[in-house]
């Protein structure tokens, strides 16, 4: 049993950008610079700090210039900061500031897509192949995300060809990897499975990612699935937080806590300490006001407050 599990996988954190746009409040640029300050400490290689779409349209994320500056040169040189880039436009403000790697999205579903970003799926291949154009001639390494790839809010269960055929479209932008998305946390082992398989010939194994909002509960599931097929890059997010504001029912992403423990418990090296990680989750709890849905942080707080009781009650 778990004859293929690798020695190493990257983990993707997703919270400040996947989290805090779906936050209903407006949390402070310097806690949103702290927090990815300490995400970093806990040892993630890779953190999507933010996006440069619109900010009518994600108006929590409209600082994503000044966060950039506050917190890019204070990261260790080593660590791959990103952001969300949807078009030109978004595209010129990423290139003024320290970010390193231009994240793409777009959707599997028509109706995902014209809801998501106002643009039909060939559309947004056209926007999305004008940004990696400019990008890859700068130089920037260029990740990809196709949303909604097993399940959409709009038009149900996803057909693997149309996935298929965007994926084949992101290679020939030449796009250096690209994450399947599963935006509103629908995704079951056996989906994921066949997913995998049609993609890894023309993908190649390398080069996907996994991204599993957990509205179900089946996240880990579906990771254990994708590590068994092959896949090495995981992301997810501090805490449990995320959710698209354009998928009715996406909730948090799989919590990095949720995922490291399970991996390391499983002799999965991620570089990451776990103590750390609960440290920057309980800042993420105190700047939101809120206990957030990671089951992982919820069990190591309650450990703490039951051993501070026992503590108290022994004086
Ligand atoms: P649009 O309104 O169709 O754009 O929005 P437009 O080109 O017609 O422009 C309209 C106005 O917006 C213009 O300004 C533009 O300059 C401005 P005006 O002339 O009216 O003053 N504008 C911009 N301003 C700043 N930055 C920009 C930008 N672009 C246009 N980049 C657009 C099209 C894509 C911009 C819009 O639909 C948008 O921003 N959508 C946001 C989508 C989003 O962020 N969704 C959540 C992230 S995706 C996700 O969560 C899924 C993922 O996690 C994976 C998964 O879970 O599956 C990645
Ligand atoms: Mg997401």
């Amino acid at each position: 049993m778990f004859e293929s599990l690798p020695v190493k996988v990257k983990i993707v954190e997703v919270g400040p950008r996947d989290g805090l746009q779906n936050e209903p409040e407006q949390v402070a640029t310097t806690d949103k610079a702290q927090l990815i300050e300490k995400i970093a400490e806990a040892g993630l290689g890779e953190i999507e700090i933010t996006s440069f779409v619109s900010p009518k349209w994600i108006p929590q994320l409209a600082d994503a210039t000044e966060l950039a500056e506050l917190v890019c040169n204070k990261l260790d040189s080593n660590i791959t900061t990103s952001a969300l880039v949807p078009n030109l436009k978004g595209y010129e403000r990423f290139k003024e500031t320290s970010i390193k790697q231009v994240n793409l999205f777009m959707s599997a579903s028509e109706s995902h897509s014209k809801k998501n970003i106002n643009k039909s799926i060939d559309e947004a291949l056209i926007a999305l192949k004008e940004v990696a154009d400019v990008a890859k001639a700068d130089g920037y390494r260029v990740r990809a995300y196709v949303s909604v790839v097993f399940e959409c809010p709009y038009e149900g269960k996803i057909s693997p060809e149309p996935v298929i055929n965007i994926c084949d479209r992101l290679l020939e932008m030449k796009v250096d990897e690209i994450s399947l998305g599963d935006t509103i946390g629908a995704a079951t082992p056996v989906h994921v499975a066949q997913v995998i398989g049609l993609l890894a010939k023309n993908v190649g194994l390398e080069k996907l990612a996994l991204h599993f909002h957990d509205t179900r509960g089946g996240a880990l599931a579906n990771v254990l699935t994708g590590l068994e097929s092959g896949i090495r890059i995981f992301d997810s997010s501090l805490g449990g937080l995320g959710g698209c504001p354009y998928a009715p029912g996406a909730s948090g992403n799989l919590a990095t806590e949720d995922l490291v423990y399970m991996l390391h418990g499983m002799n999965v090296d991620t570089g990451i300490n776990l103590d750390k990680l609960v440290e920057a989750g309980k800042f993420a709890q105190k700047v939101l006001k809120k206990d957030l849905p990671g089951r992982f942080l919820k069990a190591y707080i309650g450990a703490e407050c039951k051993k501070n009781e026992k503590e108290k009650i022994a004086k």
